[in-house]
């Protein structure tokens, strides 16, 4: 861990950071005001440290990043930064793969108990024995997974460069997806792949958005085009009502959170609903303002998400804590893996 020296900024945020309390749902007790962005900003130079949050951060951390993206926007930032250290506002996966990529920097989540239910749904061992069913077949793994999974992988992917991924791959290969049940769905929807296994697991937040409240809000709102992250229980349903004729084929866009900005900045749609993680809205909004978005489900929430809160961002750049580490062994293991996922595929939102 590295000590700062003591400045007077270092004092200002000490006093600022004397205000934390811990909770169970992450720390709190700090305002995301001017101070606290003066003293964030300070404390970030003084550690030679690059921020980088995901689309699903809140509103104030997103404002003060040096970069705000997608998975693999973030992941190719990680790897291209030139700071000592990364301090990734994201999940805890999203920091694992930014120290596979850049094992000689320090990187550093603001809580640590920012997980992923997603990544929790499949184990190493899980994949171990999984493999051993189908021997030969080429591992394909969605980024939201540990680095133990990753070190069995052969391609990570996101949801971003998945078709491409699954595409690039010897079509005579049998092809192991996991863990997402439904960007699996969807890849291979657009692959045509049959020989193409999925694991069943899900994110919880995603699951959440099903078809019916899309369906509903599609009645409510006829003129909205529909943007849908593949990770979501309703991805099928969209697809459906485009297939039945409720929605015209044109308007129904399945899209990364990446994804989903390049086309708020192009779409002609007065009104968008958006079937995602609803920290997503900041970013589109701020994109296209002229654009009426609303969310399919407004509690769609990812508590992960949002434990990297001002008070915990303050205190890990305070005190370097919480550092993300990757043992050598496992590291080496997956980073194949995951260079391959950086180099396939279009930039990701953000770059
Ligand atoms: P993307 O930003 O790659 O679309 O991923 C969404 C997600 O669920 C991250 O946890
Ligand atoms: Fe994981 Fe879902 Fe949260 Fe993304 S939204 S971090 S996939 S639990």
């Amino acid at each position: 861990m590295t000590i700062l020296n003591r400045t007077e900024t270092v004092t200002a945020a000490e006093r600022l950071a004397a205000q934390i309390v811990d909770t169970p749902t992450g720390y709190g007790g700090v305002e995301p005001d001017q101070q606290w962005a003066e003293a964030i900003r300070a404390l970030a130079k003084a550690r030679n440290a690059t921020i980088l949050a995901h689309n699903y951060q809140l509103p104030a951390i997103q404002d003060i990043a040096d970069h705000v993206g997608d998975s693999l926007a973030l992941a190719r930032a990680a790897a291209a930064a030139d700071e000592d250290t990364i301090v990734f506002c994201g999940v805890h996966f999203m920091a694992e793969t930014a120290k596979i990529l850049s094992p000689d920097k320090t990187v550093l989540i603001p809580d640590q108990r920012a997980g992923c239910s997603l990544a929790d749904s499949i184990t190493a061992e899980d994949l171990a024995e999984w493999k051993a069913e189908h021997p030969g077949a080429v591992v394909v793994s969605y980024v939201n997974t540990t680095a133990a999974v990753k070190a069995l992988t052969d391609y990570c992917c996101t949801s971003s460069n998945a078709v491409e991924v699954v595409n690039s791959i010897d079509p005579d290969r049998e092809v192991l997806f996991c863990p997402d049940q439904f960007l699996g769905a969807h890849v291979r929807r657009l692959t045509n792949r049959e020989n193409m296994h999925v694991w069943a697991g899900e994110c919880h937040v995603h699951a959440g958005i099903n078809g019916d409240e899309l369906t509903e809000q599609t009645r409510n709102n006829p003129d909205a085009e529909l943007f849908v992250h593949p990770e979501c229980g309703c991805a099928t349903s969209a697809l459906y009502l485009a297939g039945e004729g409720a929605v015209p084929e044109e308007r129904v866009k399945i899209l990364s959170t990446g994804g989903m900005l390049d086309a708020a900045r192009s779409t002609g749609a007065k009104q968008v609903l958006v079937a995602t993680e609803v920290g997503m809205l900041y970013q589109l909004r701020n994109a296209a303002p002229d654009v009426d978005f609303r969310a399919v489900n407004e509690k769609a929430s990812c508590k992960f998400m949002k434990m990297i809160t001002p008070a915990a961002l303050l205190r890990c750049l305070l005190e370097g804590a919480d550092e993300v580490d990757v043992d050598p062994v496992t590291r080496e293991a997956a980073l194949g893996s995951v260079q391959r996922m950086v180099a396939i595929g279009r930039p990701g939102g953000g770059e």
